[in-house]
Order: structure tokens, then C-alpha cells, then sequence
């Protein structure tokens, strides 16, 4: 199926539902991902600057658990621009590990970027970038089936799935790897509340403008009439569920036409579209979701603040 009719057939059905949502995977057209590249450098958006910090900490620990005397592929799921894997990278090419790197994106852009800069930065390191959704690469995983595996699921990434699909994922994640391959994930993990809103809404706007993308590309793509300046960015951390959520508020009752889809579809003043989940987690709860999976934790790297974790889960036989 074409991208741009599943974009308009997701963006219908979420439109459709009785609480209407967007699928977050839409954020990152070229605009998303560079207001996304903002938010990682807010004040507030402590979670890139603390993952970064565990892995450039822990670099040579971790490389010394990826080597095991064998060839393996690192595969780095939601690469965007690398720049926390680029600290693994060139430790990894450093200690003249045998790899190659395979980054999986959904953003087509930020695939191109990444394999022209990393030519430039680490002239000698493999790349096979694949874009396509988290889901899609698991395609590439099952073709490689019988090669070893370092899989990447940094940034948080699992934070932005439910449960029960965050299971699937990871199970079906499992099910491509053996005894011997490994996985490292990036997860937030539960802390001050008041820190957590506040990185997914920045005094300066910029996630706001962020979320507010979301509609400005439906306009743009599937010749959509959204007023933007109409709706809010509105986001909330429950902290008994551990959940932030971010939602487009719509300021008034008002009308909105999409020609991809051909419908009108009506917002009543203060009627939300539920855009984007971030689970926080507690080691606890990772370690009883990696057991769900098949995974077993070998190693927890915090930052010296542990607000953030990058843990590394080995295969159990
Ligand atoms: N999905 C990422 C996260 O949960 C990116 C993100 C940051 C985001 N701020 C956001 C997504 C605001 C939607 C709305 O950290």
C-alpha cells in the first residue's frame, strides 16, 4: 500500500473513533523531525542528555559485553539521527569489533542523513539503513535469522507503546534472536513528576509546535483544512499509571474537511485527540516485562542522576 494511503487511512479511522487519536508514528516528516531534534536539546528534555550520558559512561563496558569473537549485526530500531548510537559506534570501531551497522527508521529523510554522515564521520563502518516501521524490520531480522545480533531500542522508544503491544514487540523481537544475541533498551524511568510534564511541555513551545506538526502535515499531505491556531497542545502525567499523555485540544466546535479521505469530521470545543503515550517504568517492572519476553537482564547502566536506564537483556536458552 502506498505510505500515503495509509497515512489517510489511519488518520481516518483515528478521526472516526468515538475518543479520536493520531497515530504518533506520523510526527516525523522532515519539519516533525527537526522540531524533534529541538526538543532534544530543551532544557527540559532531560531524557536524550541522560541517555547520552550512560552510554558514553559506559561505552567500553558495553562494547566489552557485545564482544563475543564473532561477526554481528547491530541493529539500532528508531535510529533517527544517531547520535547517541554514534558514541557506540566509533567505541565499537576503536576496539576493531567485527560489525556492521544496520539503523531502521520510519523517517526516509533521516535515513539518507545518517548513512551520508556517518560515510563522512566513520569512513570504514558498514551501513545497511532500512526504513520502515519498527514492525517492518522485523522482516530484516527473520532474513538474517541464523547471523548474531545486538538489537538497539534506545531513546525510550518502548515508553511509546501500551502494554500489550509493548509485549507483542519485544516477544516477537525475541523470536527472531537466539542464545548469545542481546538486546539494549533505553527506558525513562518513573521520577519527580513535575520533571516528567515538564519535558513534554517546554516553557519555549517547541513540543507544542511538535504536536500542532502532526496536523499541519495532514493538511499539507492529504490536503486537510485544519485550522492549527484552533487547537492546543495539552499534555498529563498520572503518576499511579506512570503514563505522560499529549493531546491536540480543539479550542471551539468547529468543522474540519480532509479530501484524502473525502470526510468532514467535527471536534466539539474541548474534545481531545489523544496523540502520543510515554510509559516510565521502574527496573522492576522491566525486568517482569523482559521475563514476559524471554529475556533475561544482564547489565543496568543508570546516568549519575538515574533518571534515565539503558538496560542490556541477554536470550535465555
Ligand atoms: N515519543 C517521544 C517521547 O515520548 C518523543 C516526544 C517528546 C513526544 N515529546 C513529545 C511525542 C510530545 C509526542 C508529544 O519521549
Amino acid at each position: 500500500m502506498p505510505a500515503k494511503v495509509a497515512f489517510a487511512r489511519d488518520v481516518d479511522e483515528g478521526l472516526s473513533k468515538e475518543q479520536k487519536t493520531l497515530p504518533s508514528r506520523y510526527f516525523y516528516d522532515g519539519t516533525g523531525s527537526r522540531l524533534f531534534q529541538q526538543i532534544m536539546e530543551l532544557p527540559e528534555y532531560y531524557l536524550t542528555r541522560c541517555e547520552q550520558e550512560v552510554l558514553t559512561t559506559n561505552k567500553q563496558a558495553m562494547a566489552a559485553l557485545f564482544a563475543r569473537g564473532s561477526y554481528f549485526h547491530l541493529i539500532d530500531l528508531g535510529a533517527g539521527d544517531a547520535l547517541k548510537t554514534k558514541v557506540l559506534l566509533a567505541e565499537l570501531t576503536q576496539q576493531k569489533l567485527a560489525f556492521d551497522y544496520v539503523p531502521v527508521d520510519i523517517s526516509g529523510d533521516a535515513m539518507q542523513q545518517l548513512s551520508k554522515s556517518l560515510h563522512n564521520e566513520i569512513p570504514n563502518l558498514k551501513v545497511e539503513a532500512v526504513v520502515g516501521e519498527y514492525f517492518q524490520s522485523l522482516d530484516w531480522l527473520q532474513e538474517n535469522k541464523s547471523e548474531r545480533k545486538v538489537v538497539l531500542f534506545l531513546g525510550s522508544n518502548i515508553g511509546n507503546f501500551e502494554e500489550p503491544e509493548s509485549i507483542r514487540f519485544l516477544t516477537s523481537v525475541r523470536s527472531y534472536l537466539q542464545p548469545g544475541d542481546q538486546l539494549l533498551m533505553g527506558v525513562d524511568l518513573r521520577k519527580d513528576p513535575e520533571m516528567i510534564l515538564k519535558a513534554y511541555d517546554d516553557a519555549s513551545g517547541i513540543t507544542a509546535a511538535f504536536n500542532l506538526n502532526l496536523l499541519q502535515r495532514i493538511n499539507k499531505e492529504l490536503g486537510g483544512d485544519f485550522n492549527v491556531n484552533q487547537f492546543r497542545h495539552y499534555a498529563m502525567y498520572n503518576p499511579l499509571e506512570g503514563v505522560m499523555r499529549s493531546f491536540l485540544i480543539s479550542l471551539s466546535d468547529q468543522d474540519v474537511h480532509i479530501q484524502g479521505s473525502n470526510k468532514t469530521y467535527h471536534f466539539n470545543a474541548w474534545e481531545a485527540i489523544h496523540t502520543e503515550n510515554s510509559h516510565k517504568y521502574t527496573i522492576p517492572q522491566i525486568k517482569m516485562l523482559g521475563q514476559l519476553c524471554g529475556f533475561r537482564i544482564e547489565k543496568v547502566f543508570y546516568d549519575s542522576k538515574q533518571l534515565f536506564a539503558d538496560v542490556l537483556f541477554a536470550v535465555d536458552q
